[in-house]
């Protein structure tokens, strides 16, 4: 079966290739592809023309749309192309996809909500991002389901705060500043769950290789933690595992206390019970998730 994958040098990109399933033909696309890395494809998704092409000419079973412009803050300052990104490469796969017959497994996010309810959300919930990212990546999400919605040939699959033992992530930036500080003031007001790239990745393949129909999945690990609570964390499993001598102090603050350009929903918790019935698929509990992929960190 082939499979089309994006953001294929990202750090869900890179999980989803280490654990390829057997019988799996993957084109592996990035924007840095055709360079020195020469295992992958380049295909810039802010070219809504060359995603379409790509899907005419390779003719996928599935696409995996797995990149993303996830520069949360930086968005705010770049909504146009926060927007062609993550709304724009979407609507251009399911547009190709209609003429090809293949289905598309689109990665989205928690920033889809606004976080005010108090209580985990269900996939079936309206949609009602607050900043930039957020509304582009639920743009996104309704060109798919306007274009392949009723065919069930589209799974979006949302996950939230994800973290793997390579690229750019919380987990990583929290063990450098454990090592080089004294003390790190992270925001406690803000909850959600971390997902590790190892069990997220293994959902995706899930998906494609059971034929989900679901239009909706959410997928996070298990239980709920604030930035803080994953902040201590980091220090305590690091330390445990030999990778820090000592762990900083940390201080929970506000978020008025850390302000950032893009707001972000207070309760982001992902209710995924019933996505992970139809995944089939135990979850983890966050801490364990965090402590494997610390193992894993070099
Ligand atoms: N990170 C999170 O906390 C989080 C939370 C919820 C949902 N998600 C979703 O999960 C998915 C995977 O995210 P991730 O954490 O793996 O993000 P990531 O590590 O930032 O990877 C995203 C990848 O997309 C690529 N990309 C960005 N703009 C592109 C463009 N114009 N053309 C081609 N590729 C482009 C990036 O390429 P470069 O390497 O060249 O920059 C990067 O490799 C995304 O759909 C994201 O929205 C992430």
């Amino acid at each position: 079966m082939k499979v089309l994958l994006t953001g294929a040098a990202g750090q869900l990109g890179q999980a989803l290739r280490q654990q390829l399933p057997e019988g799996v033909e993957l084109i592996a696309t990035s924007r840095s592809g055709g360079g020195a890395d020469r295992s992958l494809l380049h295909l810039n998704l802010a070219d809504a023309g060359a995603c379409r092409a790509a899907v005419h000419e390779h003719k996928p079973a599935w696409v995996l749309n797995a990149g993303a412009y996830t520069a949360v803050d930086q968005a705010e300052s770049e909504p146009d192309l926060a927007l062609a990104v993550n709304g724009g490469a979407p609507r251009a796969f399911a547009e190709a996809l209609l003429d090809t017959g293949g289905r598309l497994l689109q990665v989205s996010t928690d920033f889809v909500f606004n976080g005010r309810q108090g209580s985990p959300y269900r996939p079936d919930q309206p949609r009602d991002p607050l900043g930039s990212y957020g509304r582009s990546k639920a743009a996104g999400e309704e060109a798919v389901e306007q274009l392949l919605g009723g065919s069930g040939r589209a799974v979006i699959l949302r996950t939230s705060w994800v973290i793997g033992p390579v690229g750019k992530n919380f987990a990583l930036t929290m063990l450098r500043l454990h090592r080089e500080r004294e003390q790190i003031g992270v925001v406690a007001d803000q909850v959600g769950c971390p997902t590790s790239t190892a069990t997220l990745a293994a959902a995706c393949w899930r998906v494609i290789s059971a034929n989900l129909q679901e239009p909706v999945l959410h997928w996070s690990d298990a239980g709920a933690a604030s930035w803080f609570d994953v902040a201590v964390a980091v220090g305590e499993l690091a330390q445990e595992l030999g990778l820090l001598e000592r762990m900083a102090m940390v201080t929970p603050l506000t978020t008025a206390e850390y302000p950032l350009p893009a707001q972000r929903p207070s309760y982001s918790l992902l209710d995924c019970s019933g996505s992970r019935r139809t995944l089939g698929l135990a979850p983890t509990p966050w801490r364990q998730a965090l402590r494997r992929l610390l193992e894993g960190v070099g």
